[in-house]
C-alpha cells in the first residue's frame, strides 16, 4: 500500500513528497518521522470543503494531540484551520507558533487553575468546560480578568463507539463529560447561565477513536441537538455551536476501508440537519475536531534494520525471524498500548516482492514488537524500514525510556525536506537531571 505522495522511484527506493527516503534517513539519520506535507495540506482543505458543501457554517479544529509541534501549528493556521489544544503544552506551543488564539478551543477533563488563566489571559476563543468546579472556577478567573470566557460544556451523549477501550469516551461510563440522560448536563448549563465570568456558546461530545463505522455519529447528533432544543426550552439560552469532537479512523494496514472525509461530512451533516427538522431548531454552527485523520496516514516512519534473528519455535511449525529496528516503544507505544498494527514497505529495495514474513521488534529491554507479522523481501542489516500511518499519536506519545533520544521529524514536499523538530541529544536526556551537592564526585559508601 502507498499513501499520499509515496511512489517508487527509479532506484527502487520508496520516496515521500519527492524526497527519496534513503536520502532523507542519510541526512536526518533514524529513527525519523516523515511527515507528508502535501497529504496534510490535503485532508485539511478536503475537511474544509467538505463541511463547507455539506452543511454550511462549519469550522474544523485540528485535534493537535495527534501531532504537534510549532511547524505543524503554523502549517494549519495557513490552511485556515482551528486548533484544539487539550494541555498548558499544547497551549504553548500554539502560542510560540503565533496561532491566533480566537481559532483555539482549550479542552481536558481536569484542567489546573494555572491552565484556565493561561487560556483566559491568553484569550483563546472557547473553553470547553468538563466539571461543576471548573465552571466556578474559570468564572472567577474570568471575572478577575476582568473578561468574559466563552465555553462549550463537555457533554457525555451515552454513545457507544465499539473501538477500543481505551480510546472510547462516548459512553455513559466515561470520565469525560457532563451525563445528558441523567440531567447532570442540564444541570451544568443552569450554573454556567449563573456565572457572571462566563459566556456558554457550544455543546460538545466527542465519541471515540479510530472509528470506522459512522453511526456512533449519527447516534449522537440527535441526542446534541435534542439537547440544544431543550436548553433553549427550559432557560430561553441559545447554543451556537455545536461541536462533534474527532474520531475518524484511518488506514494501518492495506485492508482497512475507512470512510472518506467526503462520505464522514455528508453523513454527520444529514444526521445534523435532519435531527435540527425533527426537534424544530434552527442549525447551529458546526465544529469537528479531527487528528488522527488529518495527521495519521501522512507520517512514516524510517528505522534502520539490525540483525535478523531467527528463533526455532518446538512447538510451532518454520522459523521465525525477528526484525529489530533502531527505535520501538518509545517512538510508537501503539502496539503496546492498543494492539496497533501497522503496515511496512522494506525503503531501500520498495518495489522488489514481499518473500518472508518478519516479526519487527524494537530495540527497548522488554519485547517491544512493532509489527507482529509483516511481508518483505528479504531484509539485511543496514536495510531501512518504512513503517507507515504513523502521522497520528506517534511522535506525540513517544517517550525517552531507556534513555532513548526522540527522533527527528522532518516535513517533506516537492522535493525538500524541512526539519520541523531536531532529534534529541544525549545532553538533552539529563537536562532536566539535578544532582545533589552531596551526590557530587560520589564515591561508593559502603
Ligand atoms: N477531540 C477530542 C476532545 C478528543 O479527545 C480527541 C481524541 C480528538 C478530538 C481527536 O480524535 P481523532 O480524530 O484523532 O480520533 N492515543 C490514542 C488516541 C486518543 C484519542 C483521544 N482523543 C491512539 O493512539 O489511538
Amino acid at each position: 500500500m502507498l499513501l499520499g505522495t509515496q511512489k517508487i522511484n527509479s532506484r527502487n527506493h520508496l520516496e515521500i513528497g519527492g524526497c527519496d527516503t534513503a536520502d532523507l534517513a542519510a541526512q536526518f539519520g533514524t529513527p525519523l518521522y516523515v511527515m507528508d506535507e502535501q497529504s496534510i495540506r490535503e485532508r485539511c482543505r478536503t475537511f474544509k470543503q467538505a463541511f463547507d458543501r455539506e452543511y454550511g457554517c462549519s469550522n474544523i479544529a485540528y485535534a493537535s494531540k495527534a501531532f504537534i509541534v510549532t511547524a505543524m501549528c503554523a502549517l494549519v493556521d495557513q490552511e485556515g484551520l482551528w486548533l484544539d489544544v487539550a494541555s498548558a503544552g499544547e497551549l504553548y506551543t500554539a502560542k510560540c507558533a503565533g496561532f491566533p488564539m480566537d481559532r483555539i478551543v482549550f479542552h481536558g477533563n481536569y484542567k489546573t487553575a494555572d491552565e484556565l488563566e493561561m487560556a483566559v489571559e491568553l484569550g483563546v476563543k472557547y473553553v470547553v468546560a468538563d466539571s461543576f468546579m471548573e465552571l466556578e472556577l474559570l468564572s472567577a478567573i474570568a471575572e478577575d480578568a476582568g473578561k468574559t470566557q466563552e465555553i462549550m460544556l463537555r457533554c457525555n451523549p451515552g454513545v457507544d463507539p465499539h473501538t477500543h477501550r481505551l480510546i472510547r469516551t462516548g459512553q455513559e461510563d466515561s470520565k469525560f463529560g457532563f451525563n445528558i440522560k441523567n440531567g447532570t448536563a442540564m444541570k451544568a448549563v443552569k450554573q454556567a447561565l449563573d456565572c457572571r465570568g462566563i459566556k456558554l456558546s457550544g455543546v460538545h461530545c466527542h465519541v471515540g477513536s479510530q472509528l470506522f463505522d459512522l453511526t456512533p455519529f449519527t447516534e449522537a447528533a440527535p441526542v446534541m441537538i435534542e439537547f440544544i432544543k431543550q436548553i433553549k426550552d427550559e432557560t430561553g439560552a441559545p447554543i451556537e455551536v455545536l461541536d462533534l469532537g474527532g474520531g475518524l479512523g484511518v488506514r494501518y494496514l492495506e485492508e482497512h476501508n475507512p470512510p472518506s472525509i467526503d462520505e464522514f461530512a455528508k453523513t454527520v451533516s444529514e444526521a445534523i440537519i435532519t435531527a435540527c427538522a425533527a426537534s424544530d431548531i434552527e442549525k447551529p454552527g458546526l465544529m469537528l475536531e479531527p487528528g488522527r485523520s488529518i495527521a495519521g496516514e501522512a507520517g512514516t516512519t524510517l528505522y534502520t534494520i539490525g540483525a535478523p534473528k531467527e528463533v526455532n519455535i518446538p512447538e510451532e511449525p518454520g522459523v521465525k525471524t525477528y526484525l529489530p529496528v533502531d527505535g520501538g516503544l518509545s517512538d510508537n507505544p501503539r502496539p503496546a498500548l492498543y494492539d496497533a498494527l501497522y503496515s511496512a514497505i522494506l525503503a531501500n529495495r520498495a518495489g522488489d516482492a514481499p518473500t518472508k514474513a518478519y516479526t519487527v521488534s524494537g530495540k527497548h529491554c522488554e519485547t517491544d514488537m512493532l509489527i507482529p507479522n509483516v511481508l518483505l523481501p528479504e531484509a539485511k542489516t543496514g536495510d531501512l524500514l518504512a513503517v507507515q500511518t504513523t502521522g497520528a499519536y506517534n511522535h506525540a506519545m513517544a517517550s525517552n525510556y531507556n534513555r532513548f533520544t526522540r527522533p527527528a521529524v522532518v516535513f517533506v514536499a516537492d522535493g525538500k525536506a524541512d526539519l520541523v523538530a531536531r532529534r534529541e541529544t544525549l545532553e538533552d536526556i539529563v537536562k532536566c537531571d539535578v544532582l545533589p551537592e552531596r551526590f557530587k564526585g560520589s564515591q561508593t559508601k559502603a
